[in-house]
């Protein structure tokens, strides 16, 4: 099939759909966009960032990839935060993870995947840094879903340590970054109450 109908006719039924209820949304968006938010999640097809905050096109700057990790040498992440925070002057960075994550799963296993365990290794890291902590949960459920908790807690002292987010802060720019995760399950996301919003408030931070 060398063409795609039917995602064209969704596509078709859903332009409709906006612009009847707001006939000139195209038209505003096309001359700018301005989020507020930049989302950092997995690339899990169940996660998909703006409907599960309910927002339009236009609301949410977004970059996602297999387990949602920040590293800082992933060029591809770093322009995404580059130009959200430099000039698109978003407020809030959301890095949000799921529970039973795939790529989380992957990492904790003692098994080869391929080409994916060079991404893995980020996650692994984290595993053998809390493997103490996680390994003293029972059930393998929970111990997944701890280290999925731990992996957005990670990943947010990742983001507040770019020099990206680090300048930002230092030249008094309002910048907040959270980390949050969600339930495939039930749909309900969760605030991890990890929020960063100034140099002084990353884990860590020396004085
Ligand atoms: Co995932």
């Amino acid at each position: 099939m060398r063409v795609l109908k039917h995602l064209f006719e969704q596509n078709r039924k859903w332009a409709e759909k906006v612009k009847e209820s707001d006939p000139e949304f195209f038209l505003k968006l096309s001359k700018q966009q301005n989020p507020e938010y930049l989302w950092i999640g997995c690339s899990d097809s169940r996660v998909p960032s703006n409907q599960i905050v309910g927002m339009l096109p236009g609301e949410i700057f977004v970059h996602r990839n297999i387990a949602n990790v920040v590293v800082p040498s992933d060029l591809n992440c770093l322009s995404v935060i580059q130009y959200a925070v430099e000039v698109l002057k978003i407020k809030h960075i959301i890095v949000c993870g799921h529970y039973g994550c795939g790529g989380i799963k992957a990492a904790m296993e003692n098994k080869e995947h391929g080409l994916i365990d060079n991404w893995l290794k980020h996650i692994k890291d984290v595993y053998r840094t809390h493997r103490a902590k996680v390994d003293t949960l029972q059930d393998e459920t929970e111990k997944l879903n701890a280290m999925c908790e731990l992996n957005v807690v990670e990943q947010v002292a990742n983001v507040c340590n770019t020099t990206i987010v680090r300048n930002a802060w230092k030249s008094g720019q309002e910048l907040s970054v959270h980390g949050w995760i969600y339930s495939i399950e039930n749909g309900i996301l969760q605030d991890l109450n990890v929020c960063v919003t100034g140099l002084d408030e990353i884990p860590g931070h020396q004085k």
